[in-house]
């Protein structure tokens, strides 16, 4: 049997709303990207969504708007995908490392605070495979400091903890519709926020700065524009946002076979004395985006090859960012620094995780886990 890592769940609904579009007069930024920016917000339930090409884009953008630049740090976690401490360079900062829990590989929140400087401008906590940090905990600290948050959450569209959500008490909060997210335009971004002040700014950012974008510029008489900042060439188009619109309408019914797979992941590996899973708590709902479990270092890569042999699609999410060449070179990291992070780094391995996975092909997973790890 094969078992691909991922397939996407575009179906025919979805490529007829993009043909529409194809269709239609405007390819770029307009009415399509506005709809789902407004239906987006609705779903999460804050105020202002403003769609862009990445997330990495929409964290870029986020700092931007948030003020943050050279001479400033950023507290982030290493374990996560890099865009999201390399979006603080991006915007001229300096990214800052705190450990992370070593049952959620969340940032360990109690650690925030000691690595506060006179530079600490905000928090960029990372809502990792799905499960929410403690936002209200994140939330206290940055008040006491006048920090800004921005979420990343990239992989938390359908999370909440606490009864909270992306966005409702950071500053801003980046998705990601690249091509293995929970809905996906193949690559594309937004950042969903409260504050209309971050939201108008962000809106500009995303197109040179101009104070008009295209939809306003031709919808009825040719109106002039004006630059009012530098931005960048960040914005969403209504071919992406035609894929996405759809998708959201069913978000939840993905996510509640993404959650059943989990589930049977979980019930599995409950007693397995040499594959562990990570937890997700009780007060919190995980938008299960990756499913990821620890194995003993040592063995991870050989594992991870038996899985590939057996035909499954396998992946590393991540390995622990201050290691890496670049991480290491430009800031002195060495190993040691954050143990928690290079331990779930060296030991963790993805399984396939979509809608489209059959009961068959999760059973033939658990059992090609099971052989190979006892073996
Ligand atoms: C945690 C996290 N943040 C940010 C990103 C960047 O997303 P994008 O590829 O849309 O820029 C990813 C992408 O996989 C991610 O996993």
């Amino acid at each position: 049997m094969k078992v691909e890592f991922y397939k996407h769940n575009v179906g025919q609904q979805d490529i007829d709303n993009v043909v529409e579009v194809l269709n239609s007069l405007f390819l770029t930024t307009g009415e399509v990207v506005s709809e789902f920016e407004y239906k987006f917000s609705r779903y999460l339930d804050c105020r202002y969504t403003v769609g862009v090409t990445s997330c990495t884009a929409a964290l870029h953008l986020s700092l931007l708007a948030c003020g943050i630049g050279p001479g400033d740090e950023v507290i982030t976690t290493p374990m996560t995908f890099i865009a999201s401490a390399n979006s603080v360079i991006h915007a001229g900062a300096t990214p800052v490392f705190v450990d992370v829990e070593p049952e959620t590989a969340n940032i360990n929140v109690d650690l925030i605070e000691g690595a506060i400087t006179a530079k600490t401008k905000a928090i960029l906590p990372v809502h990792l495979y799905g499960q929410m940090c403690d936002m209200k905990k994140i939330r206290a600290i940055a008040d006491r400091y006048h920090l800004i948050i921005i979420e990343d959450a990239a992989h938390a569209i359908e999370a909440s903890r606490d009864g909270i959500r992306p966005a409702q008490l950071g500053d801003a909060a980046c998705f990601s519709f690249y091509a293995t997210k929970n809905i996906t335009s193949g690559e594309g971004g937004a950042v969903s926020t409260n504050n209309e002040e971050i939201a108008e700014k962000l809106k500009k950012l995303r197109l040179h700065g101009m104070s008009k974008g295209a939809a306003d510029r031709y919808s009825k008489r040719y109106e002039h524009w004006d630059m009012e900042m530098l931005g960048w060439k960040y914005n969403m188009s209504n071919i992406q946002a035609a894929l996405l619109l759809s998708q959201l309408g069913r978000i939840e019914q993905n996510w509640q076979r993404r959650e059943q797979i989990c589930e049977m992941y979980e019930e599995a590996f409950e007693e397995d004395s040499v594959v562990t899973c990570l937890k997700v708590l009780p007060n919190s709902k995980s938008a299960r985006h990756l499913f990821t479990i620890l194995v003993p270092p040592k063995r991870r890569d050989s594992i991870m090859g038996q899985f590939q042999e057996s035909g499954i699609g396998v992946a590393v999410n991540f390995q622990a960012i201050h290691l890496l060449t670049f991480y290491r070179q430009t800031f002195g990291y060495e190993r040691g620094m954050y143990p928690i992070a290079e331990k779930i780094g060296d030991s963790t391995i993805t399984l396939p995780l979509y809608p489209k996975l059959s009961n068959e092909e999760v059973q033939y997973v658990i059992k090609v886990v099971k052989e190979v790890t006892t073996s």
